[in-house]
């Protein structure tokens, strides 16, 4: 039996086998609802065999969405159309879960195919945007406004609110997006937090926000669901965020009883040199799972079946998450299972296409 079919159990929640599918933006909602896109996109893939289904991340605050067409779940009114397509993702045998985020310095920007660059008020975007320190991602982007006390005690409000709403929309796993440059990140990284109060400078107070954020989301999130954190695990600048201070940071989170790190790595500058290659994140994963003794979720240009199984099976993690391979091939876990000789079963509606392995 391959360990990439092999069931995963997180508190009390099994996973079917160790694929998840990774958060994506789809730039699709208006004013943040999730609607038949969302209902596909994320149902195929449940569908397709995945153990997990995340959402892309999904705005905690409508001035924290990335684009204005990003999922939100800043309002209750935002999880009737949540529930619907989470009941779908559970009746496949999949496992609904949301990554909650907030864009910081990055917010208010075009969606990737309309330039991706800021969008101005008078074209849908907002002011202000909101971060650790007065900083702008690049220059020509709106310079955000440094956070008071108060902004970080509503941001952090606005993350426990948002798992509630998680929770009464049939979320299993939440997932706090600390990664890739946004707010979380932003005051993670010394080269986006310039702070000098007790949010800023030492690494205990830069992780504080997101140990705080953690804290408030586990304290509204039962016991029994599974928290995930996605990291950053290196910003690809030296004097940046480091992976040693993930392993830190790992080990405290672990500490506030999050359950899994899923280990992806930049965002925070635009000049990071970043070496990409297959699995090249996987590095990463291997030394917090084992230096912080906490779950790891590799991700990043994981596309074949005897990868990501030989992944698993060297413990560098304990699953793989999929982004870009799960959409060119939704029913990639159905491949993989045929490629790995694994007896997995298809929805019924589908088995005469995917006929099982002889015993
Ligand atoms: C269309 C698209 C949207 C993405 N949106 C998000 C997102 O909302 N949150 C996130 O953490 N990562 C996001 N990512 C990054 C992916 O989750 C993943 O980490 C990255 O693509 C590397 O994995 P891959 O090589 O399997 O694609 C996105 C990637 C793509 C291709």
């Amino acid at each position: 039996m391959s360990v990439l079919f092999s069931k995963l159990t997180i508190r009390d929640v099994t996973l079917r086998n160790r694929v998840l599918v990774s958060p994506m933006c789809m730039y699709s909602s208006d004013d943040g609802f999730a609607n038949d896109w969302h209902m596909v996109h994320l149902g195929s893939r449940a569908v397709g065999g995945a153990a997990a289904v995340i959402t892309e991340a999904t705005a905690v605050t409508a001035d924290g969405r990335i684009s204005p067409q990003d999922l939100g779940i800043w309002q209750d009114a935002h999880v009737e159309p949540l529930a619907r397509i989470f009941r779908f993702i559970a009746q496949q045998g999949a496992v609904p879960g949301m990554q909650l985020a907030h864009a910081g310095r990055k917010a208010s920007t075009a969606r990737p195919w309309e330039g991706g660059g800021p969008v101005a008020v008078a074209e849908g975007g907002w002011t202000p945007i909101h971060a650790p320190s007065a900083i702008p991602f690049t220059p020509g982007w709106q310079t955000p406004r440094a956070m008071t006390d108060e902004d970080i005690a509503s941001v952090i409000d606005a993350f426990r609110a948002a798992a509630t709403r998680l929770l009464a929309a049939g979320g299993r796993i939440v997932e706090l997006h600390a990664a890739h440059g946004y707010l979380l990140h932003e005051f993670l990284s010394p080269l986006t937090n310039h702070r000098t109060d007790r949010y800023g400078g030492s690494f205990d107070n830069r992780i504080r926000l997101v140990l705080d954020t953690t804290d408030a989301v586990r304290a509204v999130w039962p016991e029994r669901l599974p928290l995930c954190v996605r990291i950053s695990a290196t910003d690809w600048v030296e004097d940046g965020w480091s992976i040693d201070e993930s392993i830190a940071l790992a080990r405290r989170l672990k500490d506030r009883g999050a359950d899994v790190i899923d280990c992806s790595s930049g965002g925070t500058v635009p000049h990071a040199q970043i070496h990409l290659g297959p699995g090249y994140q996987v590095p990463f994963a291997e030394r917090i799972r084992r230096e912080a003794g906490i779950m790891t979720a590799a991700v990043g240009m994981i596309t074949g079946a005897a990868q990501a199984e030989q992944v698993l099976h060297l413990g560098q993690a304990d699953a793989v998450v999929l982004a870009r391979q799960l959409l060119r091939d939704p029913y990639w876990p159905m491949h993989a299972a045929m490629e790995l000789n694994e007896d997995v079963e298809p929805p019924v509606q589908y088995s005469r296409a995917f006929p099982r392995p002889r015993a």
